[in-house]
């Protein structure tokens, strides 16, 4: 018998779900695709709406797991609000490798609503937004730019696309169209660029040549480009503030392999699983194939809040965003949390599994 009813989640009722189909997949290079989204029609009339720099969170049944990962959307708000998602997926882990290799047009798929923090905030920011791209990163800040150039967004924006190669340039013909009043891109190669690109990385001497006034920097791109751009631009009086996206959470070293039992209470059931110390609690549940339920998977959302009964967790520092209260009640979010041994949990159970 479960011991403890609890259920802290801060998601909605219905776990906030959506249904969409896949209207259109392009393929850019062999395991990287944009996938075009629209509402299924059937469970979802309507799509949610979205802020520019908003991800996804999508799930799907792959083998015996459910699992859900975060994606950032490429869409602008209009395009959200005329009934397409936009989003690129990479082939790298079980989702991705599942949605690249084997869902394709007219497949229905589980998502949630557009969600994040990685949004503009006008008493916060400048009305000159700067974004800093690195690589795939760009997805977020095309969204962006795409809203600053159809006036969704009340910022003007200045890209630097920051990539290796110059064809590694992903959407370069919807960046180019977009209008030059309200924003401006800016291509730069490490390894030799076009004519009319900048070869090399992104500097201060290239932010001060174009942009020349006050600014807020959304980066989107991973640590490196993050530590890169902290230690650019540390001091500098034209950057109010600066805005990375969160990194997604990964598997941790555990060179002992170490292996603990999970008991898990969820949905009125209680389970017994294998957990990994390398991997995190989510990961484990859903290797495990419970329908637990996430969102962000960076420790932001609080749809995944679970509490510890007994045994000991240790969160990943750079996520772990609970305030002390929580700890001291034991609540933790399994999306970025690891196992030190075995343990006793209460998790929340994802709704949408009941409409499938
Ligand atoms: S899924 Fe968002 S906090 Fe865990």
């Amino acid at each position: 018998m479960t011991k403890t009813v609890f259920n802290a989640s801060k998601a909605p009722a219905d776990g906030g779900k959506q249904f969409l189909r896949v209207r259109e997949i392009v393929e850019h290079f062999p395991g990287l695709s944009t996938f075009v989204f629209e509402a299924d029609g059937v469970r979802t009339k309507r799509l949610a709406p979205q802020r520019a720099g908003n991800y996804i969170a999508l799930t799907a049944k792959v083998g015996e797991s459910r699992v859900t990962r975060a994606y950032t959307l490429a869409s602008s708000p209009k395009e959200a609000e005329g009934g397409v998602y936009i989003s690129t997926v990479k082939k790298a882990g079980i989702l991705s490798s599942h949605l690249v290799d084997e869902v394709k047009a007219g497949d229905v798929i589980e998502a949630s609503r557009p969600a994040g923090n990685f949004v503009y905030d006008a008493e916060r920011d400048c009305a000159h937004v700067v974004g800093v791209a690195g690589g795939a990163g760009i997805t977020s800040l095309l969204s962006m730019a795409k809203a600053a150039a159809e006036g969704s967004e009340p910022f003007r924006m200045t890209l630097f696309f920051c990539v290796q190669n110059a064809y590694e340039f992903l959407f370069k013909e919807v960046l180019d169209a977009l209008p030059g009043d309200r924003v401006r891109v800016v291509y730069v190669a490490e390894n030799g660029a076009g004519k009319g690109m900048e070869t090399g990385v992104f500097t201060r001497e290239l932010l001060h040549r174009y942009v020349g006034e006050e600014c807020t920097l959304f980066a989107c791109g991973g640590d490196a480009l993050y530590a890169h751009v902290t230690r650019e631009l540390a001091g500098d009086a034209l950057v109010r503030n600066m805005k990375f996206s969160a990194n997604s959470v990964t598997d941790r070293e555990d060179e002992e392999g170490r292996v603990f039992s999970l008991t898990v209470h969820l949905a009125g059931k209680t389970f017994l699983i294998p957990a990994r110390a390398s991997e995190t609690v989510m990961v484990a549940a859903e290797r495990a194939g419970l329908a637990a339920l996430s969102q962000c998977r960076v420790g932001e959302c609080g749809f995944c809040r679970s509490r510890v009964l007994s045994g000991s967790l240790t969160a990943d520092a750079a996520h772990d965003r609970r305030t002390e209260e929580d700890k001291a009640a034991g609540i933790f979010h399994p999306c970025c949390t690891y196992p030190e041994s075995d343990a006793e949990i209460v998790m929340p159970h994802d709704p949408a599994e009941d409409l499938i």
